[in-house]
Formats: C-alpha cells, sequence, structure tokens
C-alpha cells in the first residue's frame, strides 16, 4: 500500500480568522505543506501581512476582508475564492471570539448574539457555501474548544457557542458524507496566542498547566499538525469527529 501523506500540495484551503493566533499558524503550516491559501479575517491589512509570508513560502495567497458573522460576507468570501483560486479543498473554520461576561444575570443580548455569530453562525453558513465547491475528499475542520465538553461560568455562551459548533460538526458530516466530504473538529485545550498571554496573567498560566496531565499549555504550532492529518488521505475515513487535543 501507499502509505498516506500530509502533503497539501496544490490545495486551495480557506482559513477564517488568519490574521494572527492559530489561524495565521494554520495558513502558514498549509502553505509550508503546499497548499494555496485563502488569509481571511476583518483586518485586511494583517491579512495581507500574511498573506505576504505566504507568497515567501512560495504558494498561492489571498487575503480577504470577510466578518464571518455577517452572511453577505461569508457569501463574497466564497464567491471571491472560486473566482480566484478555482475551488476548493480545505476549509478551517478557526475564527471565534471569547467575551467574559460577569454573570448569567449580565449576559447582554449583544453579547449572546455577537458569540453565536462568529463562534457558530458564520461556520455553519460557511461550511454550507464552501461545499458546493468542494468534490469527493474535500475536508472541513471546526476549531472547538474544550469548554465546549467541560464549561465554566465565566465561558457560558463561548461554551455554548462551541458546543453547537461540535453538534453541526456531526449534522454537517451525516449530511456532506455521502459527497466524499469529510468534516471534523478540533476540540482544542488552552494553548499560547498573543491575545491569550496579554489576557492571562502568568499565574493564572501556571495553575492551568498544572492541571494538564503535559504540565504546559500548547503552542499554536501544535494545533497545526493535527488539522493537517485531518485535510489529508491519512484521515480519509475520519468524519463527525471531535478531536480532543488538550495535552490529557
Ligand atoms: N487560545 C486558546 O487557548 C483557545 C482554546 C480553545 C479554542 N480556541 C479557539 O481557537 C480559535 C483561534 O483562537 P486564537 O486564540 O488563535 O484567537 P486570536 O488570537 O484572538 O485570533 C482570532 C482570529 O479571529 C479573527 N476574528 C475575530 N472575529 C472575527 C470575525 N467576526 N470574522 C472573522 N474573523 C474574526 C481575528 O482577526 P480580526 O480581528 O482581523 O478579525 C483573528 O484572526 C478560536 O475559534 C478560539 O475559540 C482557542
Amino acid at each position: 500500500m501507499t502509505l498516506p501523506s500530509f502533503n497539501a500540495t496544490d490545495k486551495v484551503v480557506v482559513v477564517t480568522g488568519a490574521s494572527k493566533g492559530l489561524g495565521r499558524a494554520m495558513a502558514l503550516g498549509f502553505a509550508e505543506a503546499g497548499a494555496d491559501v485563502v488569509v481571511a479575517s476583518r483586518k485586511i491589512e494583517a491579512c495581507e501581512r500574511v498573506a505576504e509570508e505566504i507568497r515567501a513560502l512560495g504558494r498561492r495567497a489571498l487575503p480577504l476582508r470577510c466578518h464571518v458573522g455577517d452572511w453577505n460576507e461569508c457569501d463574497a468570501l466564497i464567491a471571491a475564492t472560486v473566482a480566484e483560486l478555482g475551488r476548493i479543498d480545505v476549509l478551517v473554520n478557526n475564527a471565534g471570539i471569547a467575551p467574559v461576561p460577569p454573570s448569567l444575570l449580565e449576559v447582554t443580548s449583544d453579547l449572546f448574539d455577537k458569540t453565536i455569530a462568529v463562534n457558530l453562525k458564520g461556520p455553519l453558513r460557511l461550511t454550507a457555501l464552501a461545499a458546493e465547491h468542494m468534490t469527493a475528499g474535500g475536508s472541513i475542520i471546526n476549531i472547538s474548544s474544550k469548554a465546549s465538553l467541560h464549561a465554566l461560568p465565566f465561558t457560558v455562551v463561548y461554551a455554548a457557542a462551541k458546543a453547537g459548533l461540535n453538534a453541526l460538526t456531526k449534522a454537517a458530516a451525516a449530511e456532506l458524507g455521502p459527497r466524499g466530504i469529510r468534516v471534523n473538529a478540533i476540540v482544542c485545550g488552552t494553548f499560547h496566542t498573543d491575545s491569550f498571554d496579554s489576557g492571562m496573567p502568568t499565574e493564572m498560566q501556571a495553575q492551568m498547566a498544572a492541571g494538564i496531565a503535559l504540565r504546559r499549555i500548547a503552542s499554536a504550532d501544535e494545533i497545526v499538525g493535527t488539522a493537517l492529518y485531518l485535510a489529508s488521505d491519512a484521515a480519509s475515513y475520519l468524519s463527525g469527529e471531535l478531536l480532543v487535543l488538550d495535552g490529557g
């Protein structure tokens, strides 16, 4: 048998929230694996900077502005991708926000709507639209969170949104499976990004690390290999799965 490979040569990969953090790491990881990458987020200048890094690796990059909570912008993102790059092989629904309400009672209608829009409503629309341009072998990867399985009070809306994303993953896998399109989620534990490190005091980070079997918080780069795996032939029979990546 031919051994499966993580090579993504000439695949067209759309990554949302790719201007920084995990999305940027994944966009660069897919480019290193040979893919052409659509770098999408709200801040187009930041997307353009990541696109330059991808071009320096010798791959095509298409920076596009998109607020994933706005379905018109989702439509425009997919249309521009297909117009420029011809098709879509992989969609990574990575963009996410996790605002912290002080209590259940202080969750505002606005905070609820925004959190659901970015973490759940956008991924649903993008999954539906991207799948229309995928052939058998297409892969959709949703970036979920351990909070969806072990919710804490201050994560209430975020946890509910990511739990919805888990359910979306399974339902979309069931609907798109007959067309050979796989849908999976990476249920991430905590990992370092500039946003995380600036918002989380060092002592709290140490406490969090003490509760992890590997006794450390991941780097964003350590999530990338799992995304490359899910996008590859090595995962050709894996669909509807919630892969927990949390250091044990
Ligand atoms: N960091 C962790 O410990 C952790 C743990 C579990 C799960 N996660 C999940 O992992 C994913 C990435 O997190 P991260 O820590 O890398 O986040 P981050 O560093 O805060 O980056 C978030 C990215 O999402 C983009 N974004 C935010 N709102 C958006 C919107 N409405 N439309 C389009 N793009 C938007 C941001 O770019 P713009 O500002 O340019 O839009 C940015 O590129 C998220 O889904 C998060 O929930 C993170």
